[in-house]
């Protein structure tokens, strides 16, 4: 408690933008949820690039103090006025509105009750912690973007990494061939997920397939999306989720390719779809590293060696 009777918690919080040192678990005043809002105690919360990346410059979000952390799995304890989704008690996970709505780095955070879906029994809160961004960003790229269908060829880049392994799965599912791309020593992961072709970016080119691609998801953009474009058919999408390079648009409109840059948004209904997938198997993140959040910095320093298979969490209870 504060003097004034605030319940207070513990959040890895930063008064300053910078390396992963500015990153301090820090005593702050428990939020309270407004109209519509729920409050969750988080058991566990993802680890994002966007999260480094905001840590260290001003992107989207005020500057600091800020707490950040958008994914999140935990139980309801309170609910604002309004709220007829959830009881407390409710064991859920979701993605806190994008950019502003940042703060599940912490013990306890307050989000939009439609950000959130019931948590299945069988999932823990590692594994649910680890879906909501990267899972909605996969099907928000591949479902609602590109209408991925059954039959239709998709280079997935970055396929080892976080949006990319969940990516692979929901392609798969939809019928569709993928192909990944990834160093060799990840190209055994790549297909245990089900993917049927593997590409070393290191090594192969990976505009030089037999065939074009109906659908390329570019986790990387600048010169990579351009070069995306020569892979696909005329016709074909490049989602993209970080900007192209400044030739990406045109080399876009001459090859027939419609080129999207698309950023992630809180969504119930993805949620769901998310939250059916992996309470039947359909969808399983991949979790490498556990972090408590006393070692946020540690986590942040390993996230950002961009290295990552499948996903980094941060634990809290
Ligand atoms: N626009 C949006 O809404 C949105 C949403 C989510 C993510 N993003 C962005 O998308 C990017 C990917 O996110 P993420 O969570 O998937 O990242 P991540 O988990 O950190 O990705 C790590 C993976 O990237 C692979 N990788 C690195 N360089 C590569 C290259 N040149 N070609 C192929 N693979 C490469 C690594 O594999 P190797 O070890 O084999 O190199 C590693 O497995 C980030 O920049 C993130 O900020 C944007």
């Amino acid at each position: 408690m504060t003097s004034n009777g605030t319940p207070v918690m513990l959040a890895l919080h930063q008064t300053a933008l910078g390396g992963p040192e500015v990153l301090r678990p820090t005593e702050l005043p428990r939020p309270e949820p407004g109209p519509g809002e729920i409050l969750v105690a988080v058991h566990a919360a993802g680890l994002n690039p966007t999260d480094f990346k905001h840590r260290a410059v001003r992107v989207f979000l005020p500057p600091p103090p800020l707490t950040l952390g958008w994914d999140v799995s935990g139980t309801v304890v309170e609910t604002g006025f309004g709220v007829t989704l959830f009881r407390p008690g409710d064991e859920v996970f979701g993605m806190l509105p994008y950019p502003h709505g940042a703060g599940s780095h912490a013990e306890y955070v307050t989000g939009p009750a439609r950000a959130f879906a019931a948590k299945p029994a069988g999932v823990s809160h590692v594994q649910a912690a680890a879906l909501p961004l990267a899972a909605l960003t996969a099907w928000q790229a591949l479902v609602d973007t590109a209408d991925l269908r059954a039959g239709q060829r998709v280079l997935i880049h970055a396929a080892a990494g976080g949006v990319g392994h969940l990516a692979v799965q929901l392609a798969k599912e939809r019928g569709a061939h993928v192909t990944g791309t990834a160093s060799a020593p990840k190209h055994d992961f790549l297909r245990e997920l089900g993917a049927d072709a593997c590409v070393d970016y290191r090594s192969e080119d990976f505009t030089a397939a037999a065939e074009p691609y109906d659908v390329v998801l570019d986790t990387l953009g600048g010169q990579t999306a351009t070069r995306s474009v020569s892979a696909l058919r005329p016709g074909g999408v490049l989602v993209s989720l970080l900007p192209g390079a400044e030739d990406t648009a045109a080399a876009a409109e001459k090859a027939g390719v419609r080129a999207a840059v698309m950023l992630v948004e809180h969504d119930q209904s993805g949620m769901r779809a998310i939250a059916e997938r992996a309470a039947d198997g359909r969808l399983r993140a991949h979790v490498s590293g556990t972090f408590p959040l006393a070692e946020g910095a540690t986590a942040h320093a390993q996230a950002e060696t961009g290295r990552t298979t499948g996903k980094l969490v941060i634990t809290v209870r």
